[in-house]
């Protein structure tokens, strides 16, 4: 079974591997991992923001840019194209929110928010725009002058995702903390409609018939009924954090990506997958339609925005989507042991364990225990772990993951989710124990 498994996943790496020429199309550009993606409504631009601080306007059509935008200071964490006026938008690492003119590629206004932006949307018919930011608020600006007309404190929540649903009467919010909040965008008022589940919601989207759509750390989009947020059906599909959704332009299909890289266009109809890609090695930090003809965009850590389009590789079957045997593993190994490898299946996006492994997003955690913060030589640590003070031991990483690195390292670039299970932390941290450590990594996988 197993074997079967693997070969069926062997065959999609490798039809992918060969296919690739075919879909090469890719906008090379940025100097780093590029967070977010917009398209316009009529298709005909696309707008990237980027870790490297700038922000690109293509188009995608002819796979050139147009212009780059710089003004942010720091990473650029969430961009957005107003459906009809010719203004852009982008939230940053900065606490920075910096509307544009397309035309000009010059800022038409700026609000200082004190806080780094997590998410943004523009309403439907483009008045106004929503953005969330880490202290905990939602604000909605109007989008010709940038004043303020409403702002919601959502009480030490973080919003994580934002969607203007109903014609835009509803203002959606996501949080960090896993609930879901209703605010109406007039008056900044509303209230927590789901509570709290421990998993962070990522992605928040409206479907044409109305249903909302939910990603979240835990890897499932969940749709839901707007009235009363009842649950409807899951698509399962991922195995690691959604960290992007889409929907195709004619609301039959969407896409959702994932922190380990998997991109699968749903079939909406028939609620199952249609093709699943491998964009990036890495997290798929963002995806896009454009189109006429119909063209789905991917971004990722390779600072690469690519092309996925209909016709370009032949779809694989649904059939064989290479849903991997978390059951069928290694009998012998303990069942927390299993988890903790589970769990660092979020890490490895930005994390290898061995002495050779170097560093990703974030630095190598080989021979982690005993090691003081930011201590790897050669990675550009943020100045907050760096001057931590901390040393990583059983004890620390434990509370890293109990309360978040937002909290017990603030400032830090690394972002991530809690883990409230305490059990999980410590199958975690037996499991870095087992891989990290010299001894072990000799004896336990030889390279
Ligand atoms: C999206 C990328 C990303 C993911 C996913 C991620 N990390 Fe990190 N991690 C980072 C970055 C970036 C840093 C450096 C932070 C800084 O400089 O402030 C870091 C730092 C760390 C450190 C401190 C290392 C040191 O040398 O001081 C530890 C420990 C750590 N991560 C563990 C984990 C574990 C365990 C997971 C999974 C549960 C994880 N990380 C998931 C990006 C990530």
């Amino acid at each position: 079974m197993q074997a079967l498994f693997r070969l069926a996943s062997i065959g999609v790496t490798l039809a992918f591997g060969a296919l690739a020429p075919v879909a090469a199309a890719e906008l090379v550009g940025h100097g780093g991992a590029v967070r977010s993606l917009s398209a316009s409504r009529d298709g005909g631009l696309l707008l990237s923001g980027s870790f490297d601080t700038s922000l690109i306007l293509w188009r995608p059509a002819e796979e050139r840019p147009l212009r780059r935008l710089l003004g942010h200071a720091g990473a650029v964490h969430a961009v957005a194209l107003a459906p009809e006026t010719q203004l852009a938008l982008s939230g940053g690492e900065d606490g920075l929110l910096l509307a544009w003119s397309v035309e000009e590629g010059a800022p038409r206004w700026r609000a200082e928010l004190g806080a780094k932006v997590l998410a943004l949307a523009i309403a439907p018919e483009g008045g106004s725009a929503a953005v969330g930011t880490a202290d905990g608020r939602v604000r909605v600006f109007g989008l010709a002058d940038g004043t303020v007309r409403a702002e919601t404190d959502l009480g030490g929540a973080r919003p994580t995702a934002l969607l203007f649903a109903e014609q835009g009467t509803v203002l959606w919010v996501g949080t960090h903390e896993g609930a879901l909040w209703a605010i109406d965008p007039r008056d900044g008022t509303g209230s927590e409609r789901l509570p709290t589940s421990g998993f962070a919601v990522t992605e928040l989207l409206e479907l044409a018939d109305g249903l909302l759509v939910t990603g979240g750390i835990d890897g499932v989009l969940r749709l839901r009924h707007p009235a009363d947020l009842r649950l409807l059906g899951e698509l399962p599909g991922h195995e690691a954090p959604i960290t992007a959704l889409a929907l195709h332009p004619d609301g039959t299909r969407l896409a959702s990506g994932d922190i380990k890289g998997r991109v699968i266009v749903w079939s909406l109809p028939e609620r199952r997958p249609e093709r699943v890609l491998e964009p990036h090695r890495g997290p798929v930090w963002d995806l896009a339609f454009t189109g006429p003809p119909a063209t789905l965009w991917s971004a990722g850590n390779d600072s690469i925005v690519r092309r996925w389009r209909e016709g370009d590789p032949p779809p694989r079957p649904a059939e064989s989507s290479p849903a991997s045997p978390p059951a069928a593993r290694r009998s012998p190994i303990a069942e927390s042991e299993d988890r903790g490898e589970r769990l660092f299946r979020a890490c490895v996006a930005c994390h290898t364990v061995t002495a050779d492994g170097g560093n990703r997003a974030g630095p190598t955690l080989f021979r982690l225990f005993g090691r003081p913060a930011g201590a790897v030589p050669g990675y550009p640590y943020s100045e907050a772990l760096a001057t931590s003070g901390i040393v990583w031991t059983e004890e620390t990483i434990e509370k890293l993951f109990a309360l978040g690195p937002e909290t017990f390292t603030p400032g830090s670039k690394m972002p991530l989710q809690r883990l409230p299970d305490a059990r999980d932390r410590a199958a975690l941290i037996d499991y870095l124990k087992r891989v990290t450590m010299p001894a072990e990594v000799e004896r336990g996988t030889g390279g």
